[in-house]
């Protein structure tokens, strides 16, 4: 079993996103039963109000035809570090944030998700950018990406 688990600050945008759109490309592949797909976000704030997945990528997801189930904010935990084998971030603070609550990355585990395309960057924080499409492409781009590196290294 592949355990991955995306992470972004809020965890209502863009690692929700992430989880919904991996998921699907897993599924259409028939890999549903090979990975544990999840998300979490550095920050808790959400966690205290249930906050379920933003609008913005509702809508996006809808549009796109990915299907998505209720997910509710939650903070990345310390046993994270050892239940997941990736832990993929979508920017430079996610993994500055990741590794202040969990400590060093002794195992290589922290990657961030568009370090597997062909141009290594950040994926910018819609909540900020209000660019939902934007981030949905980068997501594309990223999950694509990582499934290939996955089935060059021979995991799937
Ligand atoms: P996300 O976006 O990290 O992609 O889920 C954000 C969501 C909420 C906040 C910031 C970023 N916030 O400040 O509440």
């Amino acid at each position: 079993m592949i355990k991955v688990l995306f992470v972004c600050l809020g965890n209502i945008c863009r690692s929700p996103m992430a989880q919904f759109v991996f998921q699907q490309m897993v599924d259409n592949a028939g890999l549903c039963d090979k990975f544990e797909i999840d998300s979490a976000g550095t920050e808790g704030y959400n966690e205290m109000a249930h906050e379920g997945i933003h609008y913005g990528t509702r809508e996006i997801l809808t549009q796109m035809k990915v299907p998505f189930s209720e997910h509710y904010s939650r903070r990345i935990r310390k046993e994270d570090y050892n239940k997941f084998n990736y832990i993929i971030a979508m920017d430079e603070s996610n993994v500055e944030d990741i590794q202040a609550l969990i400590g060093k990355d002794k195992d290589g585990k922290i990657s961030m998700l568009l370090d597997y395309t062909k141009t290594p960057r950040k994926i910018k924080d819609p909540w900020y950018t209000g660019n939902f499409d934007e981030t949905y492409w980068d997501v594309v781009d990223g999950c694509q990406s990582f499934l290939e590196f996955l089935k060059k290294q021979g995991k799937v």
